[in-house]
């Protein structure tokens, strides 16, 4: 009998499993309701009176052995299935998208005048933010002496007199010009920077959409047309648009375009001031000299272009006070923004 006893042990000892069905079959077989221990219970009457005490005993640990055996194989089959998971990681599945993050509102609505323009064949164009004095003033009809280099207080590269972080997206307009032929029919959307008190109206950087339009017979009413177009898109299709005569070195003539929006609702009101007209950007004729500048001959082409800045609409937009909230990049204000989804 305790020969019995003794092989059912050390097989419990010696037992390994690699998986959960052979774990259960381990269970049944030492701890189920039929289990092999049961059985040895029965021989007691077999055994010597005198060896009772001692087989009932060997019994027990048999018993107690079986039970421990099969937490440790329980435990180092949690394991091992762990380890398998790990090897059997999927770093391609995509990630719960449950954190967003959030486009800018400068992004919003560049990206919206962009599409917009896209959409009547304008193509992007983008140059560089430090810019030399030549392209972006001298180019632009706008000479050393000229007082209207006052109006854009420039940041100048240390040490030079020459090379400027641009103050314009004017500047995209001469070096596509010098380096295309018309026709030409491009939106350049970038930063620009002035060097301004900043406060809660202004600041140092800030971002413009240059258009330009170049070719053999492009007139005032084209200009007028396209800018109409955009306004419509922009704002609603019952905006109306209205010129003012105004004043830019690169157009001839030159114009500042309003939209109306009325002042029927509160917003619209508010934007304009109570006027119904919103004022939205600086456009005209290319002036003669521009194009010579740029080595296209004014005698053959014309052209209209026009500048828009960002930050006024993204404020009136979505109602922000205050333009330095659009270049702290707080998360808690970036969030309110439309999700990239
Ligand atoms: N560059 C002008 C500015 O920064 C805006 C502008 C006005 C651009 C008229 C133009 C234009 O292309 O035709 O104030």
């Amino acid at each position: 009998m305790f020969d019995k006893v003794e092989i059912l042990l050390s097989e419990i000892k010696q037992s390994e499993v690699g998986s959960k069905d052979e774990l259960e079959a381990f269970r049944i077989k030492f701890l189920g309701s039929k289990n092999i221990i049961k059985p040895l219970f029965a021989e007691m009457r077999n055994v010597e009176p005198s060896d009772r005490k001692a087989y009932g005993q060997a019994l027990n640990e048999l018993k107690n052995a079986a039970e421990g055996r099969y937490n440790e194989l329980l435990d180092s089959l949690d394991d091992q299935e762990q380890h398998t998971m790990a090897e059997g990681i999927d770093y391609t599945i995509p990630v719960p998208m449950d954190h967003h993050g959030s486009r800018h509102p400068v992004s919003l609505v560049l990206n919206k005048m962009i599409s917009i323009f896209q959409r009547i064949g304008f193509v992007v164009a983008e140059e560089r933010e430090i810019e030399d004095d030549w392209h972006n003033f001298t180019a632009m009809n706008t000479p050393e002496d000229h007082p209207a280099r006052d109006m854009q207080d420039t940041f100048y590269l240390k040490g030079s007199t020459e090379m400027l972080l641009r103050t314009h997206t004017s500047s995209v307009q001469s070096r596509v010009m010098t380096k295309q032929k018309p026709p030409i029919r491009i939106i350049a959307p970038g930063r620009v920077y002035r060097n301004e008190t900043i406060s809660a109206r202004s600041h140092c950087q800030f971002h413009q959409v240059e258009g330009l339009y170049v070719d053999k017979g492009v007139s005032f009413a084209d200009m007028k047309d396209t800018l109409l177009y955009f306004a419509k898109e922009m704002y609603g299709k019952d905006a109306k648009i209205r010129l003012r005569p105004s004043y830019f070195p690169f157009t001839e003539p030159s114009a500042e375009m309003d939209v109306y929006l009325g002042t029927a609702d509160d917003t619209a009101y508010r934007l304009t001031k109570g006027t119904g007209w919103l004022e939205v950007l600086g456009c005209g004729m290319v002036d003669p000299n521009v194009l010579d500048s740029c080595g296209i001959d004014s005698e053959e082409y014309t052209g209209f272009a026009f500048g828009i800045g960002i930050e006024r609409s993204a404020m009136q937009n979505y109602n922000i006070s205050d333009i330095r909230l659009l270049f702290e990049n707080d998360v808690r204000f970036l969030k309110q923004f439309s999700p990239i989804l």
